[in-house]
């Protein structure tokens, strides 16, 4: 594996050893404290991050690496005209690899094209976002110590939830139970979907609570949305509460990749079910893994 563009390009067995290699960094990080010390990684944000991006600069310094790059491509010759492509052939004299977000569908891949260098997509657009669904996937066997045979909920905006459509493919290598809640609008798209993972689409939770083992709830993404007046309708149809919580058992997990507006109450950060932090955490290892295993 050289890019890292889409949860597509791993077989079950690179996940397998992804998650394994996850595993032992986390429970002895400071073995892996040298692996990387002659690598600098670029950080390219063309758009908002907080987790993506930091927690793939502690995995870069914990393993050694130097890091550089932006935030705010408001900043760079973006704003002067230059295109991605010629950003990226540029950055391939000054870094070793490269982690990119941005808004354009399929703009990681476009970078890959023109890159020598090791290209990662941290979110692109509204398509996919591979490293999430490992550190999701990590966070799950963390739990149920297994894949196969978990009964996964996804709520909320699965049209445009990039951690969904990647986390989603991932799963269709494990024998997994995925159920579906959202909008009618924003149900997942035909692109997404896979024969080989059936699945059943609700528009309320009440039906699959206890039958859920994993509660994977999105936000409605804004930015994706052009008629802001459909956006403000769908807000705020799904808003896990102490009283909706009470609908699943207790050895249910309530996962989402952060950050929340008000799908996901305060609330419900005390119960021990609320496992997001944690998911946002362990982003640290498995961006380790990630990275050792490209670059070493
Ligand atoms: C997600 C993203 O950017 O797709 N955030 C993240 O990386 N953890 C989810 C979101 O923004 O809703």
């Amino acid at each position: 594996m050289k890019h890292l563009i889409s949860i597509s390009q791993l077989s079950r067995a690179d996940i397998e050893h992804l998650l394994e290699k996850a595993k032992d960094i986390k429970s002895s990080p400071q073995d892996y404290s040298q692996s990387l010390t002659n690598s600098i990684i670029a950080m390219l944000f063309f758009e908002p991050s907080t987790r993506t991006r930091l927690s793939h600069e502690s995995a870069a310094l914990r393993l050694g690496a130097r890091v550089l790059g932006f935030a705010d491509a408001g900043t760079t010759s973006t704003k002067k005209g230059e295109t991605l492509e010629d950003t990226i052939r540029v950055i391939n004299g000054y870094a070793d690899a490269i982690i990119i977000r941005h808004p354009e569908y399929g703009a990681a891949e476009r970078g890959a094209a023109v890159s020598d260098i090791p290209v990662i997509n941290a979110g692109d657009g509204s398509n996919e976002h591979p490293t999430q669904a490992l550190l999701d996937l990590f966070t799950i066997q963390e739990k149920f110590k297994k894949l196969d045979t978990v009964r996964i909920t996804f709520v909320g905006d699965l049209k445009y939830g990039r951690t969904v459509h990647s986390l989603i493919k991932a799963l269709s290598h494990f024998n997994v139970h995925i159920s579906c809640v959202s909008p009618a609008s924003l149900r997942l798209p035909d692109t997404f979907k896979n024969n080989r993972l059936p699945y059943q689409e609700y528009e309320t939770w009440d039906e699959v609570a206890d039958t859920t083992d994993v509660l994977y709830i999105t936000r409605v993404q804004e930015e994706r949305f052009e008629d802001k007046q459909e956006y403000n309708q769908l807000k705020d149809k799904y808003i896990l509460t102490p009283k909706e919580a009470e609908k699943f058992s207790s050895e249910t997990i309530f996962m989402h990749p952060l950050p929340r507006v008000v799908e996901l109450s305060p609330e419900i950060d005390t119960d021990p079910r609320a496992w997001y932090f944690k998911q946002a955490h362990n982003g640290v290892w498995m961006r380790m893994a990630i990275l050792s295993h490209i670059l070493s």
